[in-house]
């Protein structure tokens, strides 16, 4: 099945067409960087207008490195929630008018669980899984038992991990967005130069949940407070934010390995593509784990993502109405009470 997936939540217009969730056959994305660079962040109204400006152009370009036309494609699906509502209007709304005019289904995907689903497009991942998200706009924790079916256990209780890395790199102004500068900054940087605070949540019933917003805090207003040495540079505090921003990931997915005996670990979204991160999650093989994480060029948002789950979602639930709406909230999750998973 030819699936046309489309993405448009934030400030990246993307289609992609990828068979039967795998064979990717083209991949088009086109970044906003630049245009939002001069405000150190997204400007939605910005990213509204460069959305539709783009949108046509995308998928275009994708069909024609598939070397296929619209009539070609079985299943068209578009990033519906959660996200800008400009942009999903607009991203939906194309989907909807292809399906529309070729008589084909359509179906509004989760932003989320296509991030998750990111891995799955070059690997083989069995189930369960502990899944962890972490992007500009989300970091959450969930228990993946099939495609489709999650538990979360875990999320933030206030900033994003991407987040704190854009609001870090915008106030020390090195850049947007945070995360790739303060990755590079790093490498040069002394990562024991501050011992940055990791927030000691709610015990009990919430223990999977995390916080960015005090270490964000620390880092902005707070450096002399924890600083180890006399003198620092500013690849020294991005070096020390970022090894206790991933411990702050990393503390909480040993906790669930070892609570839910669960061995295999997909971690997606765009701070995944951190290469720091992806070494500090090999300490999981003494847990006897394998860890997964998407190619670079799936971990920032993209379409491939987006219509490889679109295949997967569809053959279980079906298609969406063309009435079906978008949502800037998260919603949708499928959750299960899992009682095979349930804590110990
Ligand atoms: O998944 P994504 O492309 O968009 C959202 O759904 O939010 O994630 C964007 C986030 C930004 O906060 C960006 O700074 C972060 O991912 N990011 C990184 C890296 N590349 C992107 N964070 C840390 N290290 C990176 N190499
Ligand atoms: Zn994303």
């Amino acid at each position: 099945m030819k699936v046309l997936g489309i993405e448009s939540t934030c400030d990246e217009t993307s289609a992609s067409i990828v068979i039967d969730g795998k064979e990717v056959l083209c991949n088009v994305i086109a970044t906003q960087i630049k245009d939002h660079a001069p405000w150190a962040g997204v400007v939605p109204e910005i990213a509204s207008r460069l959305h539709l400006v783009k949108i046509v152009p995308v998928i275009e370009e994708a069909l024609k490195q598939a070397q296929l036309s619209l009539s070609d494609i079985d299943l068209v699906a578009a990033s519906n929630r959660p996200g800008l509502i400009g942009g999903l209007m607009i991203g939906v709304s194309a989907a909807k008018s292809i399906a529309f005019t070729q008589g084909k289904p359509y179906i509004g995907i989760n932003h989320i669980e296509a991030h998750l689903y990111s891995p799955h497009l070059t690997c083989d991942i069995p189930f369960p899984y502990i899944g962890v998200l972490t992007s500009g706009g989300h970091t959450m924790f969930v228990i993946a038992k099939s495609y489709t079916e999650y538990e979360v256990i875990g999320t933030t209780i206030d900033d994003a991990v991407g987040e704190a890395f854009d609001k870090i790199a915008k106030h020390y102004g090195v850049g947007y967005p945070g995360g790739p500068i303060i990755e590079k900054l790093a490498l040069t940087g002394d990562e024991k130069a501050f011992d940055f605070p990791i927030a000691n949540l709610y015990k009990n019933d919430r223990e999977f949940d995390v916080s960015y917003s005090g270490i964000k805090t620390a880092v902005i207003n707070h450096l002399d407070k924890y600083k180890k040495a006399e003198s620092y540079t500013i690849n020294d505090i991005a070096a020390s934010f970022q090894r206790r921003a991933f411990d702050i990931l990393y503390k909480k997915v040993k906790l669930a390995v070892e609570k839910f005996d669960i061995h295999t670990v997909v971690v997606a979204g765009g701070v995944s593509a951190n290469k720091y991160l992806r070494k500090s999650f090999d300490r999981l093989s003494a847990l006897n784990c394998k860890v997964f994480f998407p190619e670079l060029k799936y971990a920032t948002d993209n379409g491939a993502m987006v219509a490889g789950y679109a295949y997967h979602k569809y053959s279980i639930d079906g298609a969406d109405s063309l009435d079906s709406g978008v949502s800037p909230r998260v919603g949708g999750f499928k959750i299960s009470l899992m009682p095979d998973y349930k804590r110990k």
